[in-house]
């Protein structure tokens, strides 16, 4: 079952959304050449804290993982997919990119954002992997309206993603959001014929998140458990917005 939120909860909502994005808006100037990406964590964190909420990620549970996640922000450098995990050891050089992924819960709703950010000057082909992937989340947002479907979202990433000469990630999925971090539907980044493609409804929030990757699009997850990368240690980005459906189209309640 799809859970719609009230005006009222949308407003909870936003403010989650909100907190997230002033996260990331933060961060994303810090992404540089020396810096950690522990760095971000502890700045992430502090950030959390005084906002008087909680971090989504730290402490959640994922099977597969077998463990709870022990972060605030998943940064994820190059290769790395989704999951990659802070660390001092990580330093930062010019030509990286670093996938920033952050949630918090804030008077009982869950927010969710993540960004890709270029360490320095990067080349033209990260440039464009960053942008297309960038433009397949705005076209997938365009999609958010009453009456479309969860393909239309879906199918949007795809065509764009694959049109482009990218692959999509099939093992990670977008999600809906709300008093828990992962709400139905699972919305993948293509059309997956065997689920089920339910038409949006106002009220509806979805965390649509384009993972993509420059060559194939197969993930192995490394030996620490979590971090998910490319097989063929191609680079791969990441951009997430929470939206809301309403009677006008698209809310992105991460960004203002
Ligand atoms: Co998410």
């Amino acid at each position: 079952m799809i859970v719609r939120k009230s005006p009222v909860e949308l407003e909870k909502m936003r403010r989650s959304g909100l907190l997230v994005w002033e996260i990331l808006q933060k961060l994303a100037p810090m992404v540089q050449e020396g810096a950690t990406t522990y760095e971000l964590e502890v700045v992430a964190e502090k950030m959390i804290s005084d906002a008087g909420a909680k971090p989504a990620f730290k402490g959640y549970y994922v099977p597969s993982a077998g463990s709870k996640y022990p972060f605030v922000l998943c940064t994820s450098v190059n290769e790395e997919v989704v999951h990659g995990m802070p660390s001092p050891k990580r330093v930062l050089k010019n030509g990286d990119i670093v996938s920033i992924d952050t949630g918090v819960q804030l008077d009982g709703y869950f927010g969710d954002s993540a960004i890709t950010v270029p360490v320095g000057e990067i080349g033209e082909s990260l440039k464009r992997l960053l942008q297309v992937t960038r433009e397949s989340l705005e076209m997938a947002i365009g999609q958010v309206r009453p009456g479309n479907r969860l393909f239309d979202i879906c199918g949007t990433v795809e065509r764009h993603v694959t049109g482009s000469g990218y692959t999509v990630v099939r093992e990670f999925v977008g999600h809906g959001i709300g008093t828990k971090l992962h709400e139905e539907p699972q919305i993948p980044n293509y059309v997956d014929r065997k689920n089920e493609n339910p038409r949006l409804k106002e009220g509806m929030v979805l965390a649509i998140e384009p993972m993509v990757n420059l060559g194939g699009a197969d993930t192995k997850i490394r030996s620490d458990r979590w971090t998910a990368v490319t097989k063929d240690g191609s680079p791969s980005a990441h951009f997430e917005h929470c939206v809301a459906v309403t009677a006008t189209g698209p809310w992105v309640l991460t960004r203002p």
